[in-house]
Formats: C-alpha cells, structure tokens, sequence
C-alpha cells in the first residue's frame, strides 16, 4: 500500500463539488487497483491508499482504513475483483474456487455490517453465472464498478426520501459518521442532510464525538465543515441534556444491519439516542439502504463486533486508564423497532409495522 504524494487537496476547494458538497469517492475501483481514502488518518492527514490484492483490502476493512457499512460492502467487492485479477485459474470453476477462498477471508474482517456480506455474494453470484474464466474477470470488474456508481445514486435517491421530512431551522442529532466517507459518496444520514440543504433548508447538525474510535469528531465534523453545514460536536455524554433543553428536534442515523423484524443495528450509542429521543417526544429514523436490510436473520442471529480494548484504554495512542482494567468494547449495538419513528429507505419511507412492511417494501 501507499500514500497518495501529499495532499492533493490541501488549501484547495477540490472537496467541493457542482452542488457544493464534498463529492470525492472514498472507495474507486481504478482499473485493477483499489484506491481509498485513509480514513484513519483523518482529520489532520488527507490521503489516498492503493492496495493491489485482496489480503490489503481485507486488512484495510479490519483497520478501518475503510468503515461505515455500504462502504465495506464495496470495498470487499472490490477486493474479490483484485483476487480475479490475480487468479491463474484458466477454467471458470478454478476462478470460482480462488474467488471462494478470497471471498472466506474477506467474511471474517467485520461481522455486524451486512452490506460487506452483501458485497461479497453479488459478486460472487456474478462470476458463478459467467460462460468462462476470461468473460467472468470481466464481468466481476464491471459489476464493482456498478456497485460503486449505484451507492452514490441510491444515497441521493434516500437523501431525498429523508429530506422531506426536515423542516427548515431543524437540528438533527445524528451518530458516529454515516456520511460521504462510510459510503462511496453522498451519505445516508448525512444524505438526508446533504439533500434537506439542497432543498434550500438551514439545517444543522449535532454531531456526538462517538467514542472509542471518535468518528463524530474525526470524520462526520470533517465532512460537515468542509461542506459548510453548520455543526456542533457535542461529547457522547451531553445527548440527553441537549434533548432535555430542546436542543434536537430530530435523529437521524445510520445502519449497519437491519433485520427483518425491524431491529436496528448501528454504532454503539445509537441505542441510548432512541430510548432518550423516545422520553423527549423526538422523532427516531434509521436511514439505509436495501442492502442494510437482512431479511433472513431476526435480530438474535446477529453478531455484534467485540473490538479490542486498546480503543478504550487509551485516547489515538496514549494511555487513559490504569493498566490490567477489564474492558468491554461492543462497536455496536441494537435498537428495537418500537424506538423507531420510520425508516428511511430509496424504497420510500419503511413505517411501523415493521415485521410487516420490511417484508413488503424490501422483497
Ligand atoms: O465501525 P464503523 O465506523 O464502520 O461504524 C459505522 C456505523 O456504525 C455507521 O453508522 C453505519 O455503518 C452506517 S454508514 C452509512
């Protein structure tokens, strides 16, 4: 892997894109190399990463060099069109196999986010129904390079579902960074806000720091900011009392999962957000796209990734608790349906009864 040279970007308005808004892919598939921005060197470093076979991408999914659910899913997909690229395989089953064998290890780099699964299938499926292992290369890179383009039409499709409900003046709550950067680009949180200021609203954005990994402060603040949306960073601890003094008038998230019994799965603290949105009359949506949505699993067959304690014990690198404390760090966590205002989908808004109406709307 390696560092774009420099910052291409720096003191440039290069973010800024025909709308306004920051309009950089986070992942791209650059005809046979995979390029990322290095989200882990955010906010103080802008730079690119390459990586040239699957085991560095599966890697940069672990590291979160790459995070946020639809990005991951790209990200694995793209990582299974290197392993195409590289495979020797001169028969279609050969390719299929050395694709499997990829596809295993890309599985294990995170389990709670759906859409890294769902990456990996359609590709899969993809190369299964090709006629030969030359034509299913080709169909495989051109499938990624779909999956890419349609995440960002399918952001703005959502955004648009979810503005309609943001009045101007509104202050959203949102959690951790479901922005441009956990995506290939637009956002599905930070879509629906994107798309309200498009419509000409003022719409501002209560952005909690999200401990441990700090993705409110490092990427969601970052966004904001350089699209000129109107932001505070809040630490995790103050969202009650900002609700309790009227501060929020409305929560909007991301996902990571959600089941077909209308159970949400995102960053930890999303749950204490909907039970405190739900004691102040606020109004709760999820906003994600289908391949968020698992309609095979209810919500007791999901993992929730246990990361490791070094997140916790220290703040980016230096040490702030006593050495040998026990540490539990769940990266996500549940919230039940019954929190749940509506959801927002590019499928239309997903209303209560959930159980019912994800079947109906996401078939
Ligand atoms: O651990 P992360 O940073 O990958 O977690 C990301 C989130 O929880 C996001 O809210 C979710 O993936 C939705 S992103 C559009």
């Amino acid at each position: 892997m390696g560092d774009a040279p420099g910052n291409p970007l720096a003191g440039s308005n290069a973010f800024v894109g025909v709308a306004g808004f920051f309009t950089l892919r986070t992942v791209t598939w650059d005809d046979g190399r995979v390029r990322m921005i290095d989200q882990t060197a955010l906010p103080n470093r802008f730079s690119y990463v390459v990586y040239t076979t699957p085991e560095q991408v599966a890697s940069a999914i672990r590291t979160m060099v790459v995070r946020g659910a639809p990005a991951i899913g790209v990200a694995a997909a793209m990582g299974l069109a290197l392993a195409a690229r590289r495979s020797r395989a001169t028969d279609l089953p050969g390719l299929v196999r050395d694709l499997e064998k990829s596809a295993a290890m890309l599985r294990s780099t995170r389990p709670t986010a759906v859409n890294l699964f769902w990456g990996i299938d359609r590709v899969l499926a993809k190369a299964r129904a090709s006629t030969s292992a030359k034509r299913a290369k080709e169909d495989v890179e051109s499938e990624v390079k779909r999956m890419e383009d349609e995440d960002v039409a399918t952001n703005r499709k959502l955004g648009g579902v979810g503005a309609d409900l943001i009045r101007d003046g509104d202050t959203v709550l949102t959690q951790c960074n479901a922005g441009s950067l956990a995506t290939v680009g637009y956002g599905t949180a930070l879509g629906v806000i994107r798309a309200a200021v498009e419509q000409g609203k003022l719409v501002k954005v209560l952005v909690p720091e999200t401990r441990p990994a700090l993705q409110g402060a490092r990427l969601t603040a970052f966004e904001l900011a350089r699209d000129g949306i109107p932001c505070t960073l809040i630490p995790d601890t103050a969202v009650g009392y900002m609700m309790s003094l009227g501060r929020v008038d409305r929560v909007v998230v991301g996902a990571d999962r959600i089941t077909r019994d209308g159970y949400v799965f995102n960053k930890i603290g999303t749950y204490q957000e909907a039970v405190l949105a739900r004691r102040h009359g606020i109004p709760f949506h999820p906003a994600a796209p289908r391949s968020t949505f698992d309609l095979e699993r209810a919500h007791d067959q999901v993992t929730i990734e246990e990361r490791g304690a070094e997140e916790v014990v220290q703040i980016r690198g230096r040490r702030i608790a006593p050495k040998g404390v026990p540490v539990s760090n769940p990266a996500f966590d549940m919230t039940p349906p019954e929190l749940v205002t509506s959801m927002i989908t590019e499928r239309g808004l997903v209303v209560p009864p959930f159980e019912e109406t994800i079947a109906a709307s996401m078939a």
